[in-house]
């Protein structure tokens, strides 16, 4: 499973629509960083890595902190956007299975919304350990599950409830929202030599402006979702729409909508 799902990652995250992503994703991801940032106390002079930087949103803050930062993402569209946007933050193409740095570089190391999209999970939480010094902090994030993460809920119950069928060439992945779990997000930092293992639960609600704005975030900026929405034929597709209306029609206020979001922050320490 993980060569191919790794591949598919990798081609996803350079042939998706980034502009896409950033419009749904980018307000909403950006919720999180002032307590990513907070969790590993990124402050004036510390070090901070943040692997799978995508635009840049968790290295930009922590620069206006006054820390030295360098992003790490594998997608080269990411990147060239990252740069754009924060030139004065030093970005790097790299793998957040295998990162290339030396041990104890880092006084802190993040990685937000990034696990998900991982063959091994377990490697890079490993890696993020490896390259904190001793004392070091290191912290994830990850989507909470649907029934609290209406946001990620609500296209992929849609799709099946349009009876969508996964294209066969696409890659098993592993499962979305393990890391849900506050057990198993703490064996995960924990099995990777951390301690003083703690996770956080943040939900807010968002604002969609449209079922449209919603469906282009997930049908042109993701990666798996995208692969199952692009799929499906015409007439599929205008049932998941169908579909996803009735889902949003709880969360409606006026012509938009305010969807609940929930996100799992697990932070623990370098021994
Ligand atoms: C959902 S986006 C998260 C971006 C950003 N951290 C945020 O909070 O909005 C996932 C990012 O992970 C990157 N990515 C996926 N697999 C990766 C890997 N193995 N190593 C480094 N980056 C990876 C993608 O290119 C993409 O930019």
């Amino acid at each position: 499973m993980s060569e191919a799902f790794d591949a598919f990652e990798r081609a996803a995250w350079d042939s998706n629509d980034a502009s896409a992503y950033e419009a749904l994703f980018g307000p909403i991801t950006s919720q999180v960083v002032e307590p990513l940032l907070d969790a590993v106390r990124a402050g004036r002079g510390s070090r901070v890595l943040d692997v799978a930087t995508g635009p840049g949103y968790v290295a930009g803050r922590a620069a206006a902190r006054g820390a030295t930062v360098t992003g790490l993402d594998r997608s080269a569209q990411m990147l060239a956007i990252a740069r754009a946007r924060h030139p004065a933050v030093t970005f790097v193409e790299g793998n957040a299975e295998a990162l290339d740095f030396p041990a104890a570089s880092f006084d802190a190391a993040v990685a937000s919304f990034c696990l998900l999209h991982l063959a091994s999970p377990e490697r890079a939480a490993a890696e993020l350990a490896r390259v904190v010094v001793p004392g070091g902090r290191v912290a994830v994030t990850v989507w909470n599950t649907p029934d609290r993460a209406r946001l990620m809920g609500v296209v992929p119950e849609s799709a099946r409830a349009a009876g969508a069928i996964e294209p066969a060439d696409l890659p098993a992945g592993p499962a979305f929202f393990r890391f849900a779990d506050d057990a198993e997000m703490r064996r995960l930092l924990t099995g990777a030599g951390l301690h003083d293992a703690e996770v956080l639960t943040i939900e807010w609600r968002t604002w969609i402006p449209s079922l449209e704005h919603l469906w282009r975030g997930f049908a042109d900026g993701t990666a798996r979702t995208r692969a199952l929405l692009a799929a499906q034929p015409a007439d599929v597709q205008a049932r998941i729409r169908g579909e996803l209306a009735h889902a949003l029609e709880p969360y409606r206020e006026g012509d938009a909508y305010s969807v609940p979001v929930s996100v799992k922050l697990g932070a623990a320490t370098r021994r």
